[in-house]
């Protein structure tokens, strides 16, 4: 996709914890590949810091368009609904693009034809779970079972309205209790924020594979813990992630930021290994 001389441009939408952490690594570790050359938030001041941090001159792109036009690479990292627009605009015009906010596109399966026809790549990191590469491969002869469990200490659901409406008391739970047991399109719509690791979930083990997604709020954890467990003629596979949060945002595991570093830094290499 690189051609070994020409750096690839990038253009980073949404300048918060993981976009902003993967412009610094960008012109630090991965400068000889790619440059930023474009920025765009809704909050300008995000731009303006992140812009003079990274020493980009002319950096700060006028909208989503001036951004596409002016990149190789567009990266989503945007907190809202803008996610589904951003990424067909840039497949649109011909652009690769690596989202982030995984989730969402679970709702579009357009975007994934139009993926099919664009010049530019649609890119999903492996964000906050591990085990993705051996899910893929597994699905080639078949997976029989798949569950997704995640435990999240139980102040990480305070935000939820479906845990409010049913009357839930976050404070009471002293062992662990299932919160919801049942299918990933469910798991999405009640609990946005466990979202983008069941998105990537299912969307590695294919269309046809039914994922069941249990969530549970746990006194006896400390980092949001997803554990994969699926089973076919392959064998059997368990995985478990125990995530750090990222220190600019307490929403976001450390493991999503190290992610897409990673799958840039794929980009740049001709070696792959466990992709
Ligand atoms: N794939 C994964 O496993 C994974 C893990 C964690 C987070 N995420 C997702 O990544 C995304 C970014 O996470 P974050 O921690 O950087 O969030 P953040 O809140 O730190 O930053 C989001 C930024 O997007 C900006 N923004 C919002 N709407 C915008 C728009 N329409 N146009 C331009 N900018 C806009 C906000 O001003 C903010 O600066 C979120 O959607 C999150 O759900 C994915």
């Amino acid at each position: 996709m690189t051609s070994r001389n020409a750096k690839l441009k990038l253009g980073i939408i949404g300048c918060g914890a993981i976009g902003s952490r993967i412009a610094r690594s960008v012109m630090k570790e991965l400068k000889g590949a790619f440059e930023v050359v474009a920025l765009y938030d809704i909050d300008q001041a995000k731009v303006g810091a992140l812009a003079k941090r990274l020493n980009v001159r002319g950096g700060a792109a006028r909208d989503v368009d001036d951004l596409i036009r002016r990149s190789d690479i567009v990266i989503e990292a945007v907190n809202t609904q803008a996610t589904l627009d951003i990424v067909r605009a840039a497949l649109t015009a011909g652009k690769s693009v690596m989202a982030m906010s995984i989730g969402r596109l679970l709702s579009d399966s357009s975007l994934f034809d139009l993926a099919r026809r664009s010049k530019g790549q649609l890119i999903l990191p492996s964000g906050a779970v591990a085990g993705l590469d051996a899910i893929k491969a597994a699905a080639l002869l078949g997976i029989t079972s798949i569950t997704l469990t995640t435990r999240k200490p139980p102040a990480g659901f305070s935000d939820n309205p479906y845990i409010r409406e049913k009357g839930i008391h976050l404070k009471d739970i002293a062992r662990d209790a299932v919160l919801f047991d049942g299918e990933v399109k469910d798991a999405v719509r009640l609990f946005p924020q466990n979202i983008n690791v069941a998105a990537t979930v299912a969307l590695a083990a294919g269309p046809g594979v039914k994922l069941r997604v249990r969530i549970i709020a746990s006194p006896e954890v400390i980092r949001n813990t997803h554990e994969v467990v699926l089973e076919g003629e392959f064998g059997r596979i368990t995985t478990k992630t125990e995530n750090t949060v990222c220190p600019d945002n307490p929403k976001t595991s450390y493991l999503a930021v190290l992610s897409g570093i990673r799958a840039l830094q794929g980009m740049a290499t001709n070696i792959k290994i466990g992709t």
